[in-house]
Order: structure tokens, then sequence, then C-alpha cells
């Protein structure tokens, strides 16, 4: 008998549902303890039988019941950890994401935006896919113009092209409104050319002043772009180029002192202490005659954004703005 004694250690013992199945199998199965403690019983004197059968019935009864209660005990406790571990605990802080942040190129552009508008220039936007007429012909540029060989041109067929430039916004402009105007066009611009400094796709912003006859001068042209290049840069000195556009005359080149090395003279600014930021001139009269505009007068300008971007953090390589690495990305939260 005192074999089956251990089965009840064993039974509070067994830390699991499948434990108790093992043990019940042990006991109670064809071949387990109990199965044998019977056959044994078999050898016995006859008059010590019906005690053994006794005493093996009273085991047997008090084994399954113990049995029966540790499972349930245990089934509850499986229970328990199961729904502990699968639960979802609301309160908990999730895992946070990384914060985005706009792009060095349009962060520059909205400076350069906030600036013009803060001087009441309003904001147009053209088309990127334009025609002949509004990039090249009606900006005095006509068919077979040396000159648009400055621009290397995305063509499609029927005369139609990826704008080279946001001038031709200023044509849009001057055909859908009359003058005065006062206006900035930001946007994204195309050119057949890649290499440190240039990528097929880049941003532009236009400025394009209309008045009266007589009220536009070359001096409030280098007025507000000096004001604007200090806005933009800080204290840099600013020079005016004579220079060529076929849409003005006169035309200028800007140029601030080299924000590298402040006028010494280094590698980026080729050794000259001068940095090109802009393409300016008083708008030329072929142009207006293009729109159909009378006694006006009016100066413009251009400028890349990504130079203004990378001049004003230091970004050596214009491609890497385009590459989508995080590291840089992440500096220009
Ligand atoms: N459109 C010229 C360019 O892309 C820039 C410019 C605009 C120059 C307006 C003068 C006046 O190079």
């Amino acid at each position: 008998m005192s074999i089956l004694k251990q089965w009840y250690d064993a039974i509070q013992e067994a830390r699991s549902v499948e434990k108790i199945e093992e043990i019940r199998i042990s006991v109670f199965g064809k071949k387990g303890v109990l199965a044998a403690e019977f056959a044994r019983m078999k050898e016995a004197p006859d008059e010590e039988k019906a005690k053994i059968a006794q005493e093996l019935n009273i085991h047997k009864n008090a084994l399954m019941n113990e049995l029966a209660a540790r499972k349930i005990v245990l089934q509850t406790l499986e229970l328990q950890e199961k729904m502990r571990a699968e639960a979802i605990d609301v309160t908990m802080f999730g895992a946070s994401s990384q914060a985005g942040a706009l792009h060095p190129v349009m962060q520059t552009m909205d400076r350069i935006v906030e600036y013009f508008s803060s001087m009441n220039f309003a904001v147009k936007t053209g088309t990127m896919v334009e025609d002949d007429f509004n990039n090249f012909e009606a900006l005095n540029l006509p068919k077979y113009h040396p000159a648009r060989d400055m621009q290397d041109t995305f063509y499609f067929k029927d005369e139609m092209l990826l704008r080279t430039h946001t001038s031709p916004v200023q044509i849009r402009t001057m055909m859908s409104s009359k003058p005065p105007i006062r206006m900035i066009a930001p946007g994204a611009v195309f050119r057949r050319d890649y290499d440190i400094t240039h990528t097929p796709m880049f941003h532009q912003v236009e400025g394009l002043l209309v008045d009266k006859e007589g009220k536009v001068s070359f001096a409030n042209l280098k007025f507000i772009l000096e004001d604007f290049l200090k806005y933009m840069f800080g204290d840099v000195q600013v020079r005016f180029r004579p220079s060529f556009f076929p849409f003005t005359e006169p035309s200028a080149e800007v140029d601030i002192s080299c924000v590298f090395c402040h006028g010494e003279g280094c590698r980026v600014c080729s050794k000259t202490g001068w940095l090109e930021v802009l393409g300016c001139g008083i708008v030329d009269p072929n142009v207006f005659a293009a729109v159909k505009y009378e006694n006006v007068s009016g100066y413009a300008f251009g400028l890349g954004v990504e130079r203004f971007a990378m001049l004003i953090h230091q970004i050596g390589d214009l491609r890497s703005l385009f590459e989508g690495d995080i590291k840089l990305l992440e500096q220009f939260r």
C-alpha cells in the first residue's frame, strides 16, 4: 500500500495540467499502479483479500478526488497565466515614432516666400509641363535663339516641355491679370543636367514687379534684393555684376560675399571671395509686348532654392539633398 502513498505527494507537487494527466495514467491506467496492486491482491491469502480490496478502493477514490481537485486548481492557474500573458496593457506607452520635418529645400523655400510675402508679393504657381510660348517665346527667346542653349530642355511632342525655369509664371500671371503686379513664383523646374551642382529637377523662386512706366527702377530692384539677401544670409556684402538674360535689359547677376571664407577666398568660391546667388534685371520691352502690356515698367529676378539651402547649411554636394538619407535629413528637424 505504501507504494500508493507517494502519489498523494506527486499530485500536490504537480505544477501543470499536463503533469496531472501523466499521474492519472500512471495511477489509473491499464498498466498503472492501481491495476498492479489489484493484480497483486490476487496472490494474497484469501482472508486478507477483502481488507486489501477495501483499502485499495479507499485509496482509489481518494486519489481520484485529489487528482480532480488539483486539476481544477492547475487549470485555473494556467488560465490566469494565459490571460495575463496575452493581455494588452492599454495604459502602456507605445514605442515612440520619429517625428518628420520639412525637407531643407522646402524650409529654405518657405523662408524665401516668407520674406517676399511680408513685402506684399503674391504667391503664384504655374504648371510644370509648359508650352514653348510661355517658357521661351514670350520671354524674348524666339525659336533658334542661341540663348535657348543656356537651358537644356526636356521636350515632349507638340512643342510641350518641362519648364526650365519659373519665368513662364511671369507670363501666365501677366496674361491673366492687369498691372500693377507684385508676385513671386516658387516651384520645381527641370533641366538635363547632373553633377555636384546640378540635378535634373530643382527649385526656383521667380519674382516680378510691374507698375506704370517710369515707376520701377534698377534702384528699386537693387534695394529689395540687398535687403532680401541680408535677411537670408545675415551680414553679407552684395554686389551686382552686368550679365545677360533675354527677358531683362539691363540684366545682372548678384553675388554675396562668400559665407564660408567671408570673402578671403576659398575652394567653394573658387578663391574669388564671392558666390553667385541670383539673376535679375529690368523687364525687357519685348516681354511686355508679348503679353500686350503697354506703358509699364518692371523688374524681375530668379533664384535657385537648392543653392540657397546649400549655402545656408554648408552642404557640399547638391545631389545629397535628393538622396533621402535620414542621417542628413534628421539634422533639419
Ligand atoms: N529665369 C532665369 C534662369 O532660370 C533667372 C532669371 C529670372 C533672371 C528673372 C532674370 C530675371 O536662369
